[in-house]
């Protein structure tokens, strides 16, 4: 059983709403309840459950001076270009002890704590949040505290594991493991259109590569044994894996993730500037 104090969730859409699912699951007590807010009641009205109040701005204008009332844990999950408004808008309404933790890509900690005096921190969690399989990187803040941490940490740990990293790292493991979810899909998405392309049905294609993923993953952290040798494992001498590893080799994979990567890094960069 995990406790914590009690969360306001400002901007609850995809990502906001990944990690309500982890905090209302029942084996998290949250002591004084969630509270959470979106713009617009078509989002906000499906979030509300036993123990979360959810507010839209639309109907409730003063919505997150109300999520904020006793909240010792505040998530701001609006999207990046909104965060500088949000806070200056909030500052006044934060409790003292609140420990303010954002969610945003490229909006820096400096940038954050310009505009409210308190406790922030930064984390970049992923998708996977929504079954509970998330990386989240996170890190602390110039006025942070161990314990801060450590309650953010515990937040983040109810939808998946926690990495804490340096704040320079944040935007770099956002090109790895916030980002990633989506190269994974375009690996899946790419192999099932060659399945579809050799005559197999798009059910079939998707029970092959779907089922080779997750099943593959599964093998990969149940074993504990290194990608490399488990890719060893399928390929014998000689044989048909090879060629095709042989192919794929060839296009040098590991360029352009480098690429991939710095290219996303670079937006991450311009997002910080503004
Ligand atoms: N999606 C990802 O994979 C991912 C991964 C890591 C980090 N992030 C970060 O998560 C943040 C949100 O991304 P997202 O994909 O979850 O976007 P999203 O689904 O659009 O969610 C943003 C939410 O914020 C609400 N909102 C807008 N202005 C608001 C305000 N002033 N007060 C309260 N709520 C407000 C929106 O409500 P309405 O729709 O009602 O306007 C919307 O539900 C971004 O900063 C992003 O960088 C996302």
């Amino acid at each position: 059983m995990v406790t914590l104090p009690s969360i306001a969730i400002l901007g609850t859409g995809s990502m906001g709403g990944a990690i309500l699912s982890g905090l209302t699951q029942p084996s998290v007590s949250v002591e004084g309840g969630i509270r959470v807010t979106n713009r617009t009641i078509a989002k906000a009205r499906p979030l509300s459950s036993a123990g979360v109040d959810s507010f839209a701005l639309e109907e409730t204008p003063d919505a997150s001076a109300q999520a904020l009332k006793g909240a010792r844990l505040v998530l701001i999950g609006v999207k990046p270009a909104m965060v500088p408004d949000l806070l200056r808008e909030i500052a006044p309404a934060l409790e003292p002890d609140a420990i303010v933790v954002s969610v945003a890509a490229g909006v820096t900690i400096a940038t954050m704590e310009s505009l409210i005096s308190g406790v922030v921190l930064r984390a970049m969690p992923n998708t996977p949040a929504v079954v509970g399989r998330a990386v989240t990187g996170l890190a602390s803040g110039s006025r942070s505290t161990e314990a801060d941490v450590a309650l953010a940490r515990t937040l983040f740990e109810t939808v998946g594991t926690v990495l804490e990293v340096p704040e320079n790292k944040i935007d770099a493991l956002s090109t790895i493991s916030g980002s990633g979810p989506a190269y994974v899909f375009y690996l899946v998405e790419e192999l099932t259109r060659t399945a579809v392309g050799m005559g197999f049905s798009p059910d079939e294609a998707a029970a092959m590569v779907n089922g080779t993923f997750l099943g593959s993953a599964e093998l990969l952290v149940s074993s504990g044994v290194d990608p490399a040798e488990l890719r060893r494992r399928v390929t014998s001498p000689h044989g048909t894996t090879e060629r095709a590893i042989e192919v794929l080799q060839s296009a040098d994979l590991k360029e352009l993730f480098d690429r991939a990567t710095a290219s996303a890094l670079a937006r991450a960069k311009e997002l910080a500037a503004g």
